[in-house]
C-alpha cells in the first residue's frame, strides 16, 4: 500500500503543489490528534466569539484555523490563504504560486456530541508580483487545481482530487501517515438515499417542497421507489457517505437565509465538494447552474447546493 507522499511523487502533480498538499494534510493530522484529546486538553466548547458569518466559534474552530494558518503561511509555495474563520484573506509569500481556501472545522456543532467533523480545502494556482488580494481568489471552481477534505471520524480519512479522479487515504495513527485505501472513487448515477435538513421544509421553494414530498412518498408516489434519509449535520460527513455509497445531498436556498442564498459557502465548502463529486462521476448544481461555473463575488459567498448521483441531481433540477 502506498503512502500519500508516494502517490503524489508518482503523479504529475507539480512539486510545489505537493508541498502545499503535504503541509495541509500534515496539519490535519495534528488537528486530528487535538480532537482525539477532546475535553482532556480543555479545548471543547464555545470560545465566546462570533465568526464573520455571525456564528458562534468553538474553541476548536479557532485552534484548527490557527494551526492551518500558521503552517500554510510558513510554506514558501503558499501565496495567500482564505478561511471561514478569517474575515479577510491572509497574504503569505508573494512569490508563492498557490492560494488555499479552507473550512478548518466543518460541522463544528458536532464536536460537543463527539460526532463527525472535518477540514475542507480548495487550492488555486495564482502568480503575481504584488501580494494576493481577495480578487485573486475570485476564480470559478473549474480553475481549482486540487480539492479535498480530511474527515475526523472513527478513522481519520483524506479524500483528495488533483483533477484526475478521486483517491481516499486512511491515517495510519502509528506512522502518522496517510495510506491510500481507494484509488478510484465512483458515485453511482442512481440512488435511493437523500440528505436534507427537513426542518427547513416550509422555507424552501415550492418546487423543492414538491421534489422532497415525492421522495418521501416513496413507492406509493410518482417515483415508485422508496428512499432512505440521512443527515450528519456536517457537510463533510454527508459528502463522504455519498462518495462511499452514493446518494444526493441538498442544502437549498430558503426564504430565511440572507438574499435567499443557501447556507453553505462557495469557496471552501461547495466548490471543493463539487470538484470531488464531479471527479467521481456525480453532479453538483445550485438551483440554476453548475457550481463550478459560478464566478465568485466574495470569499464568504453562500450558495445553494444540490450534489451527488447524476441522474438524481437531474431529476431534482427538473422540478
Ligand atoms: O458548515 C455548515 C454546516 O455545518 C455544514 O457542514 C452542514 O451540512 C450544515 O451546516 C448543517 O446545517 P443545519 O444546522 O441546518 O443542519
Ligand atoms: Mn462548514
Amino acid at each position: 500500500m502506498q503512502t500519500l507522499t508516494q502517490v503524489l511523487k508518482a503523479s504529475t502533480t507539480p512539486s510545489a503543489l505537493q508541498d502545499v498538499l503535504m503541509t495541509t494534510t500534515n496539519t490535519c493530522i495534528d488537528i486530528c490528534n487535538a480532537l482525539h484529546k477532546g475535553s482532556l486538553a480543555g479545548i471543547l466548547g464555545v470560545a465566546g466569539n462570533e465568526n464573520v458569518q455571525g456564528e458562534e466559534q468553538k474553541k476548536l474552530d479557532i485552534i484548527s484555523n490557527d494551526m492551518l494558518k500558521t503552517a500554510l503561511l510558513a510554506c514558501p509555495e503558499v501565496r495567500a490563504v482564505a478561511s471561514e474563520e478569517e474575515d479577510d484573506i491572509v497574504p503569505a509569500n508573494t512569490a508563492g504560486e498557490y492560494l488555499i481556501a479552507f473550512d478548518p472545522l466543518d460541522g463544528s456543532s458536532n464536536i460537543d456530541i463527539n460526532a463527525m467533523v472535518g477540514t475542507i480545502f480548495s487550492i488555486y494556482h495564482d502568480t503575481g508580483s504584488d501580494a494576493a488580494t481577495e480578487q485573486s481568489f475570485l476564480k470559478p471552481g473549474t480553475e481549482q487545481v486540487a480539492a479535498g477534505y480530511v474527515l475526523y471520524g472513527p478513522s481519520c480519512m483524506l479524500v483528495l482530487t488533483t483533477g484526475q479522479g478521486v483517491q481516499m487515504f486512511t491515517l495510519d495513527p502509528e506512522k502518522n501517515e496517510f495510506i491510500q485505501t481507494q484509488s478510484k472513487v465512483e458515485v453511482p448515477a442512481d440512488t435511493q438515499e437523500f440528505a436534507i435538513n427537513m426542518s427547513n421544509q416550509r422555507f424552501w421553494s415550492a418546487a423543492m417542497q414538491t421534489y422532497v414530498n415525492d421522495l418521501v412518498a416513496g413507492a406509493t408516489g410518482t417515483r415508485e421507489k422508496d428512499f432512505n434519509m440521512r443527515w450528519v449535520a456536517a457537510m463533510v460527513g454527508d459528502v463522504h457517505r455519498i462518495l462511499c455509497r452514493g446518494g444526493i445531498f441538498i442544502y437549498p436556498w430558503d426564504s430565511k437565509s440572507p438574499n435567499r442564498a443557501g447556507k453553505l459557502r462557495l469557496m471552501y465548502e461547495a466548490n471543493p465538494m463539487a470538484m470531488l463529486i464531479e471527479q467521481s462521476g456525480g453532479k453538483a448544481h445550485t438551483h440554476s447552474q453548475r457550481i463550478l461555473d459560478i464566478q465568485p463575488e466574495g470569499i464568504h459567498q453562500r450558495v445553494a447546493v444540490i450534489l451527488g448521483a447524476a441522474n438524481e441531481v437531474d431529476k431534482c433540477l427538473s422540478y
